[in-house]
C-alpha cells in the first residue's frame, strides 16, 4: 500500500508523523490540555496528589489508569463525566512499588480502582473540572452495588457476607463503557480475575480456569489482607464480578446495578443502540484470546417519552453470541447470532447448564457449547450512526493458528496476528435484532515497510499511518471513526516506524485512515467522548511509563507519570476532525 491522495470529505486535519517523545502531539490548529490526572483531589479539602497518600486520601481522589468515559451535558455551562479507573500500577502507587503491601496499601489499591464521576463547568470557553460540583463521586472496589436480572440471588452469587446473592461490593477492572439514551453510564468489568488469589490450597472447578482464576493472583495481593479476595475463603466472590454495571451519574447516592442479563465475561465495552423498532441492542466484546463477541436484545422497547419506564430495560432480554462464516480464502462472508437461552441450542442440564442464571454466569462456556467463533481478542464495538454498520477491533492474538480451538479463518486471517484488525458487519435489513449479518474487514493493521501480503496490512495502511493493536473505537456524529491503540511501542523490528501508542481517524466511506494524535512514552490511548456540539473531545492517556519506562507525563521534571484525561479543542473553536 502507498500513501494515496486524499479523497475523504470527512477528514479535515493534517495527519501527523509517528512519535517517540514523552508528550501528546495533535495536528496543527488543535490543542491538547490535561483535564484531570490520577490522584487529583475530587472534593474541597481532599488531599493533594502525593505518592505517599493513604487509602482515605485515594478514596477522595481521581482513580488510576482511566479508560472508557462518557460526557453528559446538563446545561450550556454544566456537565458531568463518568470515567473508568481500570486498574493501578503498584510500581507508581507506592514508594515500595508494591513489594511490601500492608492492609492499608490494599485498601488504597482498591480505592484507585472503579469509577470517578466528575462535574465540569465552562470557564473561558473551555470545559474544566469543578471541584465544588455536587455530583463528584468515587465508586471503588468497596462501593455497595445491587445484582439485578436473571442471575441475581442465584446460589453461585451468595457469600457469607451476602446470603441474598443480590448485594455485591465494588466494581474493578472497569475497562471500557457505554451509555444509554435514558442518561445512565455503563461500565464494563474486564480482568477481574487479576485480584483474586488464595492463601491456602483450594480445589477449583474448571469454571474458574476458563475465567483465568487461580490460587495465584496477578501480584495485587488483595487476598492476603482481604478475605473477600481469597478463593479458599470466599469461592463465590468472583461470580459477582465480570458484569456490566449501570450507574446514574446525576444521582450521587444511586446504587450501581450489575446487569446480569448481559452475561459474565471479561467485558470490554457495551455499544448500545436503539433498533428501528425500539428494542435496545447492546454489542459486547470479551477481550481474551479465542473468546467471543456477544449481542443483547432487550425484551421490552425503549420509550423516549417516559424515561422512567426505561430504567430496567437491561434486566430482561436475550443474549446471543456470534458465529462468522466465510468461503475458503475470502476475508468477508455471512454470520449469525446464536441464542444463549436455557433449553435451546444444547444449553441443557445434560450439557451442564441447569438454568438461565447458569448460562449467564458461565457465558463463556455457553458460547463454546453453541459453537461460537473464537476471535482475536474482541475489544471495543461501535455502531456507525450514518450507516448502521457495526465495527469491532480484534486487537491481536498470538494464539491464532497455534491453539487447536483458534484456527486461522476468514474473520481471523493471520497466524499469531501481531497487528490486529477491524471487522465490520451489516445487520440483515439494517435490523440489529436480525439473526443474520454480512461482514468484511474494514482494516487490517500491518507494517508495509517490513512485510508484504497480509502482514503489510490492508490497502488503507501505509508508511505514514501504520499502527498496531487497535483497541478503543468510537464514532462522532458525522460518522468519523476514531481508532485508539494499545500496542507494542518498541518502534523496532515488526513495529519499526510505528512509534508510541496513538489515535487515528478513519473515513468509513473512502477507507482512508489518518493519524491524529500520538501519546507519551509507554502509554496506551484509551477512552473517548465528545461534548454534544462536537467541539471538545476527551481522550485518555493510560499507564504512561508502565513497568518503570522513562516517562514523566504529564508533570515533567523528575515526577512519576500519571494517567490522565486529555481535553482536545480546535484553536478556531471548530468541530473536531472536520
Ligand atoms: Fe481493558 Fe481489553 O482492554
Ligand atoms: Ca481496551
Ligand atoms: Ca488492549
Ligand atoms: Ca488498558
Amino acid at each position: 500500500a502507498v500513501a494515496a491522495e486524499s479523497n475523504s470529505k470527512l477528514l479535515g486535519f493534517k495527519g501527523i508523523p509517528a512519535s517517540t517523545s514523552d508528550t501528546i502531539i495533535v495536528p496543527e490548529g488543535y490543542q491538547a490540555d490535561v483535564l484531570i490526572s490520577w490522584g487529583d483531589p475530587l472534593f474541597k479539602g481532599a488531599p493533594a496528589f502525593s505518592q505517599g497518600a493513604d487509602s482515605q486520601a485515594q478514596e477522595q481522589q481521581f482513580g488510576d489508569n482511566n479508560d472508557g468515559m462518557t460526557f453528559f451535558q446538563i446545561s450550556d455551562d454544566r456537565a458531568v463525566m463518568a470515567i473508568n479507573n481500570e486498574y493501578t500500577n503498584h510500581e507508581y502507587l507506592f514508594a515500595h512499588q508494591g513489594k511490601n503491601m500492608s492492609a492499608d496499601d490494599v485498601k488504597k489499591s482498591q480505592a484507585a480502582h472503579g469509577i470517578s464521576v466528575i462535574e465540569l463547568m465552562k470557564k473561558d470557553g473551555q470545559w474544566v473540572f469543578n471541584q465544588s460540583g455536587r455530583l463528584n463521586r468515587r465508586i471503588t472496589a468497596n462501593t455497595e452495588m445491587m445484582m439485578t436480572g436473571p442471575a441475581a440471588g442465584h446460589d453461585l452469587l451468595k457469600t457469607e457476607a451476602d446470603p441474598t446473592g443480590k448485594k455485591a461490593l465494588g466494581t474493578f477492572n472497569n475497562c471500557a463503557n457505554g451509555q444509554t439514551p435514558w442518561g445512565t453510564y455503563l461500565t464494563c468489568e474486564e480482568n477481574f480475575n487479576s485480584v483474586f488469589g488464595a492463601n491456602s490450597s483450594v480445589a477449583l472447578s474448571s469454571t474458574y480456569a476458563r475465567y483465568g482464576l487461580s490460587e495465584q493472583d496477578a501480584g495485587y495481593e488483595w487476598y492476603k489482607h482481604d478475605p473477600r479476595f481469597d478463593l479458599a475463603k470466599t469461592p463465590n466472590e468472583p461470580h459477582r464480578h465480570g458484569w456490566v454495571v449501570e450507574i446514574d451519574p446525576m444521582n450521587p447516592n444511586a446504587t450501581p446495578k450489575k446487569r446480569t442479563a448481559l452475561g459474565r465475561f471479561k467485558h470490554e465495552n457495551a455499544a448500545l443502540t436503539i433498533n428501528n423498532d425500539g428494542h435496545v441492542v447492546v454489542y459486547m466484546g470479551d477481550d481474551e484470546r479465542g473468546e467471543h463477541l456477544y449481542r443483547f436484545v432487550s425484551k421490552n422497547k425503549y420509550n423516549a417519552s417516559n424515561p422512567a419506564a426505561n430504567r430496567d430495560l437491561l434486566d430482561e432480554g436475550t443474549l446471543f453470541v456470534a458465529k462468522f462464516d466465510a468461503k475458503d480464502g475470502e476475508l468477508k462472508g455471512d454470520g449469525e447470532w446464536v441464542e444463549l437461552t436455557f433449553g435451546k441450542n444444547g444449553l441443557t442440564p445434560e450439557n451442564g447448564f441447569a438454568s438461565q442464571a447458569d448460562i449467564l454466569i458461565f457465558a463463556r462456556q455457553a458460547a463454546t457449547q453453541v459453537g461460537a467463533t473464537t476471535m482475536d481478542r474482541p475489544e471495543w464495538v461501535a455502531v456507525n450512526p450514518k450507516s448502521q454498520h457495526v465495527f469491532c477491533t480484534l486487537t491481536n492474538n498470538k494464539n491464532r493458528g497455534v491453539k487447536d480451538n483458534q484456527p486461522v479463518d476468514g474473520v481471523n486471517p493471520r497466524a499469531k496476528n501481531p497487528y490486529g484488525h477491524i471487522v465490520r458487519w451489516a445487520p440483515s435489513g439494517k435490523d440489529h435484532t436480525a439473526k443474520r449479518f454480512s461482514w468484511d474487514l474494514y482494516l487490517i493493521a500491518g507494517n508495509p515497510t517490513v512485510h508484504t501480503g497480509l502482514m503489510g496490512g490492508s490497502d488503507n495502511i501505509n508508511k505514514d499511518n501504520m499502527f498496531n493493536s487497535p483497541d478503543g473505537i468510537g464514532f462522532d456524529n458525522a460518522g468519523r471513526l476514531w481508532i485508539q491503540t494499545d500496542g507494542k511501542y518498541t518502534n523496532e523490528g515488526d513495529f519499526s516506524g510505528m512509534g508510541n501508542n496513538q489515535m487515528l481517524c478513519g473515513d468509513p466511506e473512502s477507507g482512508e485512515v489518518r493519524r491524529f494524535l500520538t501519546g507519551p512514552v509507554a502509554c496506551e490511548i484509551t477512552g473517548l467522548t465528545f461534548s454534544p456540539d462536537q467541539k471538545t473531545m476527551f481522550i485518555g492517556v493510560q499507564h504512561p511509563g508502565e513497568e518503570l519506562a522513562p516517562s514523566h507525563f504529564p508533570d515533567g521534571g523528575n515526577t512519576i507519570p500519571r494517567s490522565s484525561v486529555i481535553r482536545i479543542t480546535r484553536k478556531d473553536g471548530g468541530i473536531i476532525g472536520a
